[in-house]
């Protein structure tokens, strides 16, 4: 029998100010962190008020991570100091590996109504693929898988699959599933992901009961699961939007300090001491 899962911590977005005066709402953070192997972060930036984000997030190094961008509304520019730039737009999702590092700008600029929004997430990489060459993987809209299950429920596959069909976003260290699913109202729907790994859900629309719970949940809440085999989510009068998002842990140390996150003080020490003197950046052939 597959052993159901059972909520082990519920969490609401709180208000953040991040890069160079953003508004956004942190899930979680450094804090929570250890909760949350291989997961590091996830933010929140869903706005209709420009001035919440146009500051954006000028140039800054990231190392040691992956941060995964996925845009509902509006538009994100993406610049890098190796010359690499483009257009992060409504529906589309860049999957960065940083690995040894990357030095980038991210900037929100609105659709026509002034509307921006997503989510970023931050994963962790294992000690042995940090100081791999950095990665891109850029991921269109129409490249990402939308099925219809028979109970009326649908699943955007970003990474992961369901049943045959693969998400886009392939070669991830921690093996992760980011899913985004609607369920209509009125509807019981079981969910079957990898024992052992770490999930959570964050709700993005509507409402929904999760674990066989009595109290339902709504926008901007986390819910994290407790281990096992499944997760039951249950709609009652108005359908459910939430991001499902699980990867494996990677049970190692954890030193980090703004956007580096490497294993031990001294490697943080000498990304820093790199990021000053201009050797941040490695060549790769
Ligand atoms: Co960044």
């Amino acid at each position: 029998m597959p052993t159901p899962r059972t909520i082990s911590r519920v969490f609401n977005s709180i208000p953040t100010m991040e890069g160079a005066g953003v508004r956004l709402k942190r899930a979680f953070g450094f804090n929570e962190a250890p909760l949350f192997d291989p997961f590091l972060l996830l933010d929140d930036f869903r706005s209709n008020n420009p001035a919440d984000y146009l500051k954006g997030f000028p140039w800054h190094p990231h190392r040691g991570i992956e941060t995964i961008t996925y845009m509902l509304d509006g538009n994100v520019k993406h610049g890098d100091s190796m010359g690499h730039n483009g257009v992060i737009s409504s529906g589309a999702v860049q999957w960065m590996t940083a690995g040894s590092g990357v030095i980038h700008q991210e900037m929100p600029f609105g659709d026509q109504h002034g509307k921006m929004g997503g989510f970023q997430l931050w994963a962790n990489l294992p000690a042995s693929q940090k100081m791999n060459p950095p990665r891109y993987q850029e991921i269109t809209e129409d490249r990402i898988p939308k099925i219809h299950l028979e109970n009326g429920v649908e699943i955007h596959i970003i990474c992961g699959n369901i049943g045959q069909t693969k998400g886009p976003v392939n070669d991830i260290a921690i093996d992760p599933d980011y899913l985004d699913i609607t369920v209509p109202p009125g509807i019981s729907y079981t969910h079957t992901l990898a024992k052992g790994h770490t999930a959570f859900a964050y709700i993005i629309a509507g409402k929904g009961v999760f674990c066989g719970q009595n109290e339902p949940y709504a926008n901007e809440t986390l819910i994290l699961f407790g281990d096992g085999d499944t997760i039951a989510v249950t709609t009652e009068d108005e359908p459910l939007r939430f991001l499902l998002i699980s990867g494996r842990p990677l049970n190692e140390p954890i030193a980090w300090q703004g956007p580096i996150v490497m294993n031990t003080q001294a490697e943080l020490y000498m990304a820093f001491e790199e990021y000053q003197d201009g050797t941040f950046l490695k060549q790769y052939k």
